[in-house]
């Protein structure tokens, strides 16, 4: 059998992000239903969103790899003669409120707004703005701590949505949990591609190590996304 080949213009995906969200929809399988499926989870995920951004800070500020950013941000804000420490410093400040209030409107925004080009371009944004080649200098999160992080909100959503459907809650009983944990499982393929984008280089796309052959990125992590919602549909219905 011969499989239809779909012509993928590589470099359009390197310089228009609409056509790069296109194609990881196509790649991965992301359809409407999966944007409705993710919009009508925002009804069991709200009331826990504050829950679930508490969660994510403990979790920043419980490593120092990820705690030390905000600690170099404090001079930003606070007294530069108080005895802090990194050990010491803790999460009832200000700015970590604001941080998390940011970090809360952007989880809203995933479950309430349009997939649209505003969307894409705060998708984007999320690279952009941890990342020093994102034109940010006071701000520098490494790929690793990111990605760990992106991992480590969508286990906390797919618990979330999994408790909801094993709860005796209203509208429990018919909520489509399956359907939905792939859905979020594409989406946020999808958000971690847009934001691995800001940590690429370019010349990766073509340089060759001796050894591994280049792998272009955004292909890898189409393929990791696609096999994540296919063992997750797997996992459910086997
Ligand atoms: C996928 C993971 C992450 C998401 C979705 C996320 C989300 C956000 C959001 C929504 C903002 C507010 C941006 C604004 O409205 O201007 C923000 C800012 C910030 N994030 Fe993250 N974040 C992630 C990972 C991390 C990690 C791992 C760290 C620390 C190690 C971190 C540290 C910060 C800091 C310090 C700011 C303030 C940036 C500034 O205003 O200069 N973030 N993040």
């Amino acid at each position: 059998m011969t499989i239809p080949v779909k012509s993928i213009d590589e470099d359009k995906l390197y310089t228009d992000l609409g056509y790069r969200y296109q194609y990881l929809c196509d790649f991965i399988g992301i359809t409407d239903k999966d944007i409705q499926l993710v919009h009508a989870s925002a009804a069991v995920l709200g009331p826990k969103v504050d829950i679930l951004v508490d969660a994510v800070y403990d979790q920043l500020f419980a490593f120092s790899s990820t705690k030390k950013v905000f600690f170099k941000e404090r001079a930003k804000y606070d007294d530069p003669s108080s005895e802090v420490t990194l050990e010491n410093y803790d999460l009832n400040k200000p700015q970590i409120g604001m941080r998390k209030s940011s970090l809360k409107r952007f989880i809203v925004g995933l479950v309430t707004k349009p997939y649209d080009e505003r969307m894409l371009a705060e998708l984007d944004r999320m690279g952009r703005i941890h990342t020093p080649k994102g034109g940010r200098t006071s701000i520098n999160v490494e790929l690793i701590h990111m990605q760990a992080l992106l991992a480590f909100l969508q286990d906390a959503l797919i618990a979330a949505l999994f408790a909801y459907k094993n709860s005796a809650e209203e509208g429990s009983s018919k909520f489509d949990v399956e359907g939905t944990v792939r859905a979020f499982c594409k989406i946020l393929a999808v958000q971690n591609q847009f934001i691995s984008r800001w940590y690429e280089d370019p010349a990766s796309r073509v340089n060759a190590s001796p050894r591994l052959p280049a792998l272009p990125v955004l292909p890898v992590l189409a393929v990791t996304g696609a096999l994540t919602a296919g063992l997750t549909y797997l996992a459910m219905f086997k």
